[in-house]
């Protein structure tokens, strides 16, 4: 587990600068973070295992500019970058950074990048971090971004955690390929579900099952993509028989946050799209519950001390593959020697 300078050749898996969108991400890139990822892991368990991945990056600093709700995404990116030495510095909240004495949002992240290597950042505005990349990239001083979630567009790492949890869950069945994924929830709105599609398009004979009421149906651009990739996808609002036709129930939260008038969601009837403990029964013998968290009613709590739950471990799963994913930006990860590569 010690560096190892003749495994520093990755192949041509190239290092992303930023991590913007999940489209950026192939399959190379994808079974390599997994490995990586595996492999980080294993440091946990001595203490000298952490103590050297906390010099890998002691040098570096970051800024995480979380001003949408989160606990868990920003959570397990600070203890990342813990885990690696990195320094980490937060905004929570624009109302008191200069951004309340009128400084424009790209004055402000222009400033965080005069003092850190790496901006951490999650918006309610999409396509906020892809603006403030470029505008970053054109100046003397370019720093990596990562989207920790940007409005109901986008969030990359949550997809490649997803990845990591569906990868390992699927290990002795043969991987991803060939599986069924049925997404419930709010789909229309749920920026994990539209960025986790994307990402499973890399794997041959995938079938995707999305399940909400028509309110919450996928978007047609995310159709659009399915279609242009030769996709098998279907939509229903039968949650019974799409829960047990598949590998994977990715279930999620009704994005009431977005409702262009207050209340709107709660006009929609979605009693029917939720798993309690009578539905396990339905479920493939080795199906697995999946959840970005965090939960509402969509998944009771008999539910959790079901093996078939991955939702915590998940959790945890995101901290290790943002470690892995900040070892390739800040180019380190050769620094972990990886077994069979
Ligand atoms: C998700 C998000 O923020 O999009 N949460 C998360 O990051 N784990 C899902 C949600 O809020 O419903």
């Amino acid at each position: 587990m010690s560096t190892s300078d003749s495994k520093l050749m990755r192949g041509d898996i190239p290092r992303p600068f930023h991590v913007l969108k999940a489209r950026q991400f192939d399959r190379p890139f994808l079974d390599y973070l997994c490995l990586l990822t595996d492999t980080i892991r294993k440091f946990d368990k001595t203490t000298a295992g952490l103590k050297y991945l906390q010099s890998l990056l002691s040098h570096k600093r970051a800024m995480l500019y979380f001003t949408q709700p989160s606990t868990r995404t920003f959570l397990s990116f600070q203890s990342a970058c813990h885990i690696l030495g990195i320094k980490s510095s937060e905004i929570r909240d624009a109302s008191i950074s200069s951004e309340r004495k009128g400084e424009s949002i790209e004055d402000s992240l222009r400033t965080f990048s005069s003092y850190v290597d790496l901006i951490i950042m999650r918006s309610p505005v999409a396509g906020l971090c892809d603006h403030i990349a470029d505008l970053l990239d054109a100046t003397d001083r370019p720093v990596s971004i990562i989207n920790a979630g940007s409005g109901p567009d986008e969030h990359p790492t949550q997809a490649l955690l997803d990845i990591y949890t569906l990868n390992r869950s699927f290990i002795k069945s043969g991987g991803i390929e060939g599986k069924t994924i049925c997404m419930v929830g709010d789909l229309k709105r749920g920026r994990t579900v539209r960025s986790l599609s994307q990402l499973l398009i890399n794997y041959p004979g995938i079938k995707l099952i999305y399940s909400s009421p028509k309110e919450f149906n996928i978007e047609a651009d995310l159709k659009k993509m399915l279609i242009e990739h030769k996709i098998s996808f279907e939509e229903t609002d039968d949650f019974i028989d799409a829960i047990g036709s598949s590998d994977a129930v990715y279930m999620t939260r009704i994005q009431d946050e977005y409702d262009s008038v207050a209340g709107a969601s709660k006009a929609v009837d979605t009693s029917k799209f939720r798993m309690s403990g009578q539905h396990l029964k339905y479920l493939k013998p080795n199906a697995i519950i999946m959840h970005p968290m965090p939960r509402r009613e969509e998944i009771a709590p008999e539910v959790d001390h079901d093996p078939k739950a991955k939702y915590w471990r998940q959790e945890r799963n995101g901290m290790w593959t943002r470690t892995a994913l900040i070892t390739m930006l800040l180019g380190v990860d050769n620094h972990i020697a990886l077994p069979d590569f």
